[in-house]
């Protein structure tokens, strides 16, 4: 697969680097020795070891970079810092985006709001504020509102006002807090901050520098200036600029010497601010030749890395950076960073960064069009035969590769209610996928979920993934228990045929377990394409939804039932089966999600221990991975084939993940207070014992229906049942069609 926009990088020695600056004309300097960002420094009363920065970019990756020797580390979002050091500064970056047509009024609330947000960063252990004036924020746009009335337009002392007052307060809250502001000196686009009213590809500094002293006057401590690369190509290049991470449409070379030349002057203006240089990507493993040459001849404070220090954390201890470690610039996690993933670089960390690229990736026109162009239109084809919901795949594929996609659309929604959601988690192999003949012919199927997801995805867009119901009503009503896939699956069955749906929800919002537990990159905007579905039928009144009710076997379920022509229950798996009791460091897996999910939970400790079996057990592990485990145990006492897994198994290579298949966990070693200790394990077929310890275990060995509903099951007539309710939890297609069969099952029932 290629990485689109990436071009390989073509000099090989500081001398062939000296060669093209001069062929270009420009002057930038380059210095064999990268001393000069390893000399110890003084900035904000702290003495810092070296002068490496790492610039904001919203990873998970601070303690690497911490570990690696950056002394100064610009948090993107004031998520958790790293324990206080005086050898160490760590900046929280406040960037909240600015909404449209905002009054004077509002303006001072979200003011109000970024001093207390700031209030709370410095409480919660940053040393220093960012407000930040870069990326579409609010203080961003203001410096630029020339146009504006009242107290935060017009001119400039009027468009600082923001910015200034801000810092004003949050030193006035906390005088130790060290201010920073990341500038965006060069906004690229007409009547954009820091551009000549001329031409939109020229700079004009004169506001930039007024805004520097200002700054400097008011007791900022760092300025991290950055620029947008003009855009010389689009329709609309007077108007969207490229980002600073985007490859500019010059050459990058042209491109860094705009940013240093800015810098400069900046710093020059106002001495007494502490300046990065930065924007030295594109260079690779000569990046630091170029920023201790910046260093070495003044004026600037500190060099900052940003794709370099993604790529490459370990970058501030090592003089010379090998080429093998360093980012080549190829645009991947700008790329995750637009599509709101998870940022960290895809190629130096692709075990765990390379499948959300990929996803990304296979969804898009080119990557689709060739791999459904392997499909064979086969007769009685096995896709359909082994997909639950039985979507006419090869016609859906031939519509979408002759361009006609709205039928395309037509025929996956006839199918498929939530075609987003099931394209997302169905175990692939094991549907569909696993039954097209090209997984036999050449090991590879034709992506049929992701041109499912793309389907999907699109409809979404433009508003068309809805319910078509039909203009009258048929006169009858159903109940449904649970807004999990099944029930949703039967909701739209019933809707589509002129029902009245009655939902009844136990927890606060609709889709059941994908809903509540499943972390959001791998559901999607679940709760978007739910409301999207249901749009026509809540319009029509055809549909009511209780949520927060939990109707059990009883008087509840009598009412229920007279009121209505049927009830169908969906209500879902119930609970996880313990080892040995819950609590001490024991939790259920789906406790464990859950409390992700609503942010109530964001790390876990250091050695953690899923007992597999159910489909919880995957989620838990990677979570686990991701929160901060070092060592993930995924114990299973069966064979690797038998554990239901829908990750790449490229995934267990990942450093510190162990999959422990045939050993069974028998039980808990505690201490004398309780604590989890360890796991007793004994392997299946050596028989061999151990005692493995961790801190944490999550148990996910499988989901039990609920018995409360056993009883009823036996008995009852008008009462029907339909997904995890009666198979325990299986994929979302399956629940899908399950909940379709049974509403099915009440039509025909209903109307002979
Ligand atoms: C994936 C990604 C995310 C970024 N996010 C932010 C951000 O949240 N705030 C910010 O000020 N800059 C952000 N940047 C810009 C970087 O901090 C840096 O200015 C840019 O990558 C250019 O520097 P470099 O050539 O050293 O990478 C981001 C850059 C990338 C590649
Ligand atoms: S940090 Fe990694 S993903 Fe980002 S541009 Fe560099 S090499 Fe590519």
């Amino acid at each position: 697969m290629e990485i689109p926009g990436y071009e390989p990088f073509y000099l090989h020695s500081l001398d062939e680097l000296r060669a093209e600056i001069a062929r270009l004309g420009l002057q930038i300097p380059v210095t064999d020795s990268t001393e000069a960002i390893f000399s110890p420094r003084q900035i904000a009363g702290r003495t810092l070891p070296n002068g490496f920065c790492a610039q904001p970019i919203a990873s998970r990756h601070h303690q690497n970079l911490a570990d690696g020797g950056f002394s100064l580390i610009w948090f993107a979002k004031p998520t958790t810092p790293l324990p206080p050091s005086r050898n160490r500064i760590q900046i929280a970056q406040l960037a909240p985006p600015c909404p449209e047509n905002i009054d004077d009024d509002a303006v001072e609330s979200h003011l109000d709001a970024l001093v207390e947000s700031a209030k709370s960063a410095t409480a919660g252990g940053f040393d220093g504020i960012d407000i930040s004036c870069h990326r579409g924020t609010l203080a961003q746009k203001l410096l630029a509102a020339h146009q504006r009335p009242g107290r935060f337009g017009g001119p400039l002392v009027n468009r600082m006002r923001f910015l200034l007052e801000a810092l004003r307060r949050i030193r006035e809250a906390n005088p130790d807090t060290i201010l920073a502001v990341r500038l965006n000196a060069f906004h690229a686009c007409t009547g954009g901050f820091g551009v000549d009213s001329e031409d939109f590809r020229k700079p004009d500094l004169t506001e930039p520098l007024t805004l520097a002293r200002a700054l400097e006057a008011a007791g900022v401590s760092f300025l991290n200036p950055t620029i947008n690369h003009p855009n010389l190509h689009g329709p609309e290049r007077q108007s969207h600029p490229l980002s600073d991470a985007d490859t500019p449409h010059e050459h990058p070379l042209i491109a860094l010497q705009r940013l240093i030349r800015i810098s400069e002057d900046l710093a020059k203006a106002a001495p007494g601010l502490s300046v990065i240089a930065g924007g030295f990507g594109w260079l690779r493993d000569f990046a630091p030749h170029v920023a201790a040459a910046l260093l070495e001849k003044g004026p600037f404070a500190m060099a900052g890395f940003g794709r370099g220090a993604l790529a490459f954390p370990s970058g501030a201890s090592f003089r010379k950076w090998p080429r093998e470690l360093v980012c080549i610039d190829c645009g991947a996690c700008t790329a995750l960073d637009k599509s709101e993933n998870l940022v960290g670089c895809v190629i130096r960390d692709g075990a765990t960064y390379g499948p959300t690229y990929q996803g990304m990736r296979r969804t898009e026109e080119d990557v689709l069009s060739e791999g459904l162009s392997r499909c064979h239109f086969c007769e009685a084809a096995p896709c359909v035969s082994a997909d639950p919901l039985h979507t006419p795949i090869p016609e859906m594929i031939s519509a979408w590769l002759k361009g006609n996609c709205e039928t395309a659309r037509q025929i996956l929604f006839s199918a498929n209610p939530l075609p987003g959601l099931a394209s997302r988690l169905s175990p692939a192999w094991m549907e569909a996928e696993g039954a097209c003949i090209e997984t036999s012919l050449r090991g590879i199927s034709v992506p049929i979920l992701d041109l499912q997801a793309s389907i999907a995805w699109e409809a979404l867009q433009t508003g068309k993934a809805r319910l078509v119901i039909p203009e009258k009503p048929n006169g009858r009503s159903i109940a449904i228990i649970g807004s999990g896939p099944a029930g949703l699956g039967a909701a739209a069955f019933l809707l589509e045929k002129g029902y009245l749906v009655r939902l009844h929800e136990k927890s606060q919002i609709l889709g059941g377990m994908p809903a509540r537990v499943i972390p959001a990159r791998r559901t999607g905007p679940l709760d978007r394409e739910i409301e999207s579905l249901l749009e026509p039928a809540l319009r029509a009144n055809r549909l009511s939804i209780t949520l927060g009710s939990e109707i059990l076997p009883g008087p509840d379920l009598e009412n229920l039932r007279r009121s209505v022509d049927a009830v169908l229950v969906c209500a879902g798996v119930w609970r996880e089966p313990t080892l040995g009791g819950r609590g001490n460091g024991v939790r259920s897996g789906l406790e464990f999600l859950e409390s992700f999910k609503s942010g109530a939970r964001t790390s876990v400790p250091d050695r953690v221990a899923v007992l597999a079996g159910g489909d919880c057990a995957m989620e838990s592990a990677r979570v686990s991975r991701e929160s901060g485990a070092s060592q993930v145990y995924v114990i299973f006492e069966g064979e690797r084939s038998a554990l239901h897994w829908h990750m790449p198994e490229s995934w267990f290579a990942t450093p510190g993940v162990h999959a422990m298949m045939e050993w069974e966990p028998l039980r808990y070693e505690r201490g004398p207070g309780g604590d989890l200790h360890g796991l007793h394990l004994r392997h299946a077929t050596l028989g061999t014992s151990a005692l493995l310890e961790i801190d944490m275990a999550i148990e996910a060995l499988g989901l039990e229906p609920d018995p409360r509903w056993d009883f009823i099951q036996n008995e009852a007539s008008e009462i029907y049942f339909a997904g995890g309710i009666l198979n325990g939890g299986t994929s979302v297609a399956s629940c899908l069609a399950e909940g379709r069969a049974a509403a099915a099952e009440i039509h025909a029932g209903l109307f002979p």
